[in-house]
């Protein structure tokens, strides 16, 4: 299958030098018997313009002796006779060329010697003639030239009439050479343009074969793909749908243990997607904030106290005031929430999503103005998730009950953000945040009919 366009190329190229070779070697040969046909035919041509010469010529000079019989004054004799000899010159060297162009041992050669001797003999009879007429004997003279005489010329003639059916019988036989020739290049010519014309027809019906086979496989080939990425696609789909419940699941586990609902999970992620959303369509950290990134933000928001997984429960649900070592096993939580999220996830979620969700479990309790912990990050050097996560994290959690406190009014919280601006919040996004108080409310609104502990 793969070598098949190279065979029918060659195939065709065979085709193509063979028949075009073919062409080339019957234009010569047709060249070469055109060539000779019209030697043939201009060689006879030129001996029969010889004979009707010599015939003209002849009749020239049997009326010259003839009009010598009825000169009567030695002028007019002297006249004829003048003329007559200029004629016999011209006689004998027509005869000269014409027996040069004779072919030796030809039949031609032979009529033409006998023409000649014809000729010879007149000649002979022509000089009785003129000198029985020079001698007052007319009727003497008339007698030869038309007893003796004209059956020379006759025979001259009749040599020369076969001489000239000898020629014309040359020339149609070398047209019949020639005609046949002509019709064997015509046949050789058909047989040759048929080969090239079943070649490539036979080429071509191999290349339509192979189009079509190539069409069917690639059709079935693409029905397979398309099957096979439909399977994917729906495997994945499920995949994360598994994945994506499973996260939510384990952060509303370690939420409970705090006193929380599992709403904090939920709440928080809608804020952290909103302020993300907010901050691209402000063009904030445009090189950052993608349509990507925020999908993935969003998604790694739930795991921002995974690390409290590590906080005994006695401290955690502590109602009264901590003790330094107490806080101090409380802030151990974010770095803890890094390292669980890299140690348990990496190899199971993709790195982007990764490196987003240790970030911001890691991260999401530096401040600003950099006294926050566990590393003391300040300003940008805290990661943008980081710092959307703040944001909403203390939100959330000034207006949320804990065991340890009442949740605060709205307006105290907006406030409270608005006064870390710079401080504890990266400035812009706080602003950003408090631009969105109205869809807050709203979406609090909402979803406060099922969450008990709101407010
Ligand atoms: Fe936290």
């Amino acid at each position: 299958m793969k070598n098949i366009p190279l065979k029918i190329f060659i195939m065709v190229l065979i085709s193509g030098i063979v028949g075009v070779s073919g062409m080339i070697m019957l234009k010569i040969n047709i060249g070469n018997l055109s060539d000779g046909y019209r030697e043939i035919t201009s060689e006879y041509s030129e001996n029969k313009r010889y004979t009707l010469e010599i015939r003209a010529l002849l009749y020239r000079h049997q009326a010259l002796v003839a009009n010598h019989t009825a000169a009567d004054s030695e002028e007019k004799y002297s006249e004829y006779e003048t003329a007559a000899k200029k004629t016999e010159n011209s006689l004998c060297d027509m005869f000269d060329e014409l027996g040069g162009r004779m072919k030796s041992g030809d039949r031609s050669e032979k009529v033409y010697h006998k023409a000649y001797s014809s000729f010879i003999s007149y000649l002979q009879n022509a000089e009785i003639a003129f000198g029985f007429s020079r001698e007052g004997s007319k009727a003497t003279a008339d007698y030869y030239i038309v007893n003796v005489m004209d059956d020379y010329v006759k025979k001259v003639n009749a040599n020369l009439d076969a001489l000239d059916g000898y020629t014309e019988e040359e020339i149609v036989a070398a047209q019949n050479v020639m005609d046949g020739h002509i019709r064997f290049s015509t046949v050789s010519a058909i047989v040759c343009i048929s080969a090239i014309a079943a070649s490539v027809t036979v080429c071509l019906a191999f290349c339509v074969r192979i189009t079509s086979n190539l069409e069917k496989y690639k059709d079935a080939l693409e029905k397979d793909v398309e099957r096979k990425a439909e399977a994917l696609r729906e495997h994945s789909e499920k995949m994360l749908r598994i994945q994506n419940n499973t996260i939510i699941g384990m952060a509303n586990l370690i939420e409970s243990r705090d006193g929380d609902t599992g709403e904090h999970v939920k709440r928080t992620s809608r804020y952290v997607n909103m302020l993300a959303f907010a901050a691209k369509e402000s063009g904030y950290c445009a090189d950052i904030l993608t349509d990507g990134y925020i999908e993935l933000l969003s998604k790694a928001a739930p795991m921002h106290d995974i690390g409290k997984i590590s906080v005994p429960d006695s401290i955690l649900q502590k109602p009264g005031k901590l003790t330094g070592d107490e806080f101090e096993s409380i802030k151990s939580h974010a770095a803890e929430g890094g390292r669980i999220i890299r140690d348990v996830m990496s190899g199971i979620e993709e790195k982007d999503y990764i490196d987003i969700a240790a970030d911001v479990a890691s991260c999401h309790h530096e401040k600003w103005d950099g006294t926050g912990y566990p590393l003391g990050l300040s300003g940008e050097d805290i990661p943008l998730c980081a710092r959307i996560m703040a944001i909403a994290d203390v939100f959330d959690a000034l207006i949320s009950k804990r065991c340890y406190k009442s949740p605060m009014p709205l307006d105290d919280a907006f406030g409270i953000i608005e006064e870390s601006a710079g401080t504890h919040f990266d400035p812009t996004l706080a602003r950003l945040f408090l631009g969105l108080r109205k869809d807050i409310e709203n979406y609090l609104k909402n979803t406060a009919a099922d969450d008990s502990a709101l407010y």
